[in-house]
């Protein structure tokens, strides 16, 4: 069976791990931002994206592309600062995916990296502002202060998952 990666990223860690897992299972791998790769011409696809601002970043397009990819078995890796549980859950219902999407697909849900000094302007004010309403203070300060969760092993559940399907 021949699969494809297709990730979105913002800042840099979603395409870490799509490199990784390229690295790891020989698949190809592309950035939506490229027009020019058809994800119908794949067996099966691996889609990654971050959560930036309560919803999955890659939203749109998987809206865009789902007539022609929603007969592909899909496994989806969403990059957060959250880990896996309720919020995270609550997140990618937000992102109103094609419902007969979020019950077929495979989750899998890597943490990943902030670093305050590389963040647009823009973005560093809005995590400040989300820091002081949020009743978390574990979450608070990572808003504030940053994080780095990056973990090639966290990986292992996908490269397993397309090694079978492969
Ligand atoms: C502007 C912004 C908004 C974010 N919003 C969330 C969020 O709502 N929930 C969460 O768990 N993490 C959030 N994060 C953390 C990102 O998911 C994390 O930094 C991820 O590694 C970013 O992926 P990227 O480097 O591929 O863009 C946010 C990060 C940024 C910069």
């Amino acid at each position: 069976m021949k699969g494809a990666i297709f990730f979105a990223s913002k800042y840099g860690s979603t395409a870490e791990y799509a490199n990784w897992i390229a690295e790891s299972t020989g698949l190809p791998v592309f950035n939506i931002k490229n027009k020019k790769a058809d994800p119908s011409e794949y067996d099966f696809l691996v889609l990654g994206a971050p959560i930036i601002y309560y919803k999955l970043l890659n939203r749109k397009w998987i809206r865009t592309n789902w007539p022609i990819i929603e007969d592909i078995p899909i496994i989806l890796f969403t990059v957060s600062g959250a880990p896996a549980g309720d919020k995270l859950d609550a997140w990618i219902a937000n992102s109103k995916l094609p419902e007969n999407m979020l019950s077929n697909m495979i989750h899998v849900a890597l943490r990943g990296r902030q670093i305050p000094k590389e963040l647009t302007w823009f973005d560093r004010i809005m995590l400040l502002i989300a820091a002081m309403k949020n009743p978390d203070p574990v979450a608070s300060k990572e808003e504030r202060e940053g994080f780095d969760y990056m973990d090639k092993s966290s990986i292992e559940p996908i490269i397993a998952m397309v090694k079978k399907m492969q």
